[in-house]
């Protein structure tokens, strides 16, 4: 008789997690080990070091996890790892050592999509803080991340569930212009929690950013999509109404930053708030060189507040009212459109308090359900990995010898 326990192990980007859920549904611990100082100074995720980090983390990561749940590896009945999408060096850390530890336990392994995942943190999320709430029932979900802005129309099969995909960002993911705006602007990376922390203090309509309606156009019928996810199903059958694009108000700051020159004051407050490391000094500094570096700030959002002049307060709450507006406009027409009455956001964009509070407004404003994961569950994880796998287990369904990365895995036909 199995335990109903699942290790997840998760590296698809810059978090290296392992996670032990019992049934889809009880998480027994949650380990993450974030990659943010790393990539901070660079404003984005530097592919490299990204393997390089996990490399080093995953074996005191998955023990912690193990630990944690206060089992040994002997206890567990299977290993689920994201299998896509991702960077495929980071992928395939977290590939090769569920692999090896597969192998080495006899245990099987699930592969699983990082979508997926995400989808399965809010249904963990249900299953775990209400119950009764029925996780299982029909739903529009939104993922919507640094990589992702997908919508999808979930359906519980037979203790299993199918996806289809219903609209989708044609160029940059939802979390992706938060955190090229935030690096704009002179904050760290990652940029939602900047924005986030400081639209509150700024007016959402002193700058009036508009998101013109999507055509699918005729050359590009039956392609893919530019997009870092780019495998999925044509744009061409996907409904125009549905389809997202966030290059274009990326620009739109980028060209208000210039026209108000407010790049030399952004460039400034990055200086303050992140000023060179000490270890970035030449080797031949001289011990009275590092006393003569100022004293470092304290890099919090109370300091970035304190270093941001009303017109870009102003900026950013404009910015994130637009963003969230947006992808409420094209969420509550899909669900309008295919009669779901219950809709499910997620990803780490998800953990954004405007969206939530807009989102919960809107949706008992129509009458329909939502949830989200907690805060913690929003980015990436690995208890969201081992709760997707939980049905794949119950069916049998396991990865074969020569799993392999795979950058760009779709979701849903
Ligand atoms: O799901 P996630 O951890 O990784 C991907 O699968 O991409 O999402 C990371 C993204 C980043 O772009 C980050 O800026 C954004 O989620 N994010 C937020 C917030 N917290 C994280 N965006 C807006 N508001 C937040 N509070
Ligand atoms: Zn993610």
């Amino acid at each position: 008789m199995p335990n109903g326990l699942i290790l997840g192990i998760e590296s698809s980007c810059d978090e290296t997690a392992a996670a032990v859920v019992e049934r889809g549904s009880r998480t027994l611990s949650s380990v993450v080990a974030s990659q943010i100082a790393t990539h901070a100074r660079f404003g984005g995720v530097v592919p490299e070091l990204a393997s390089r980090e996990h490399l080093r983390a995953i074996v005191p990561v998955v023990r912690a996890a193990v630990a944690q749940a206060n089992i040994t590896l002997a206890d567990i009945d299977a290993i689920a790892v994201t299998s896509g999408p991702g960077l495929a060096g980071a992928l395939l850390v977290g590939i090769t050592y569920a692999k090896a530890l597969a192998f080495a336990q006899g245990l099987p392994l699930i592969a699983v999509n990082h979508l997926e995942g995400h989808i399965h943190a809010v249904l963990l999320h249900e299953r775990e803080a209400a119950p009764t709430s029925d996780p299982d029932a029909q739903a529009l979900a939104l993922v919507v991340s640094g990589g992702h802005t997908h919508l999808f129309l979930c359906r519980p099969a037979h203790n299993a569930w199918t996806y289809s995909l219903i609209g989708r960002t044609l160029d940059d993911a939802a979390g992706e212009a938060y955190d090229k705006v935030a690096k704009l602007l002179g904050f760290g990376y990652p940029g939602g929690p900047w924005i986030d922390a400081l639209a509150r203090f700024g007016n959402p309509l002193a700058v009036p950013f508009a998101f013109s309606h999507i055509k699918t156009k005729l050359h590009l019928a039956g392609k893919a999509p530019r997009t870092k996810a780019a495998r999925t199903a044509p744009i061409a059958n996907l409904d125009p109404r549905f389809l997202f694009s966030f290059s274009g108000i990326k620009t739109a700051v980028l060209r208000y930053v210039e026209l108000h020159n407010l790049r030399p004051e952004a460039l400034a407050r990055a200086a303050r708030l992140f000023p060179p490391k000490i270890r970035n000094c030449e080797p031949s500094a001289s011990e009275s060189q590092y006393k003569a570096l100022p004293p470092t700030p304290p890099n919090t959002k109370e300091a970035a507040l304190a270093l941001c002049p009303q017109p870009v307060l102003d900026l950013i709450a404009s910015f994130q009212h637009a963003v969230v507006g947006d992808l409420m406009k094209k969420t509550f027409a899909a669900a309008e459109s295919l009669g779901a009455t219950r809709i499910l956001i997620t990803g780490g964009v998800a953990a954004n308090r405007e969206l939530r509070a807009r989102f919960a407004a809107e949706a008992q404003r129509r009458c329909l359900r939502v949830a989200f994961p907690t805060f913690a569950l929003s980015t990436d994880n690995a208890a969201m990995i081992a709760a997707a796998a939980w049905p794949r287990f119950q069916a049998g369904e396991f990865a074969a010898n020569d799993l392999s990365a795979d950058p760009s895995l779709a979701l849903g036909r």
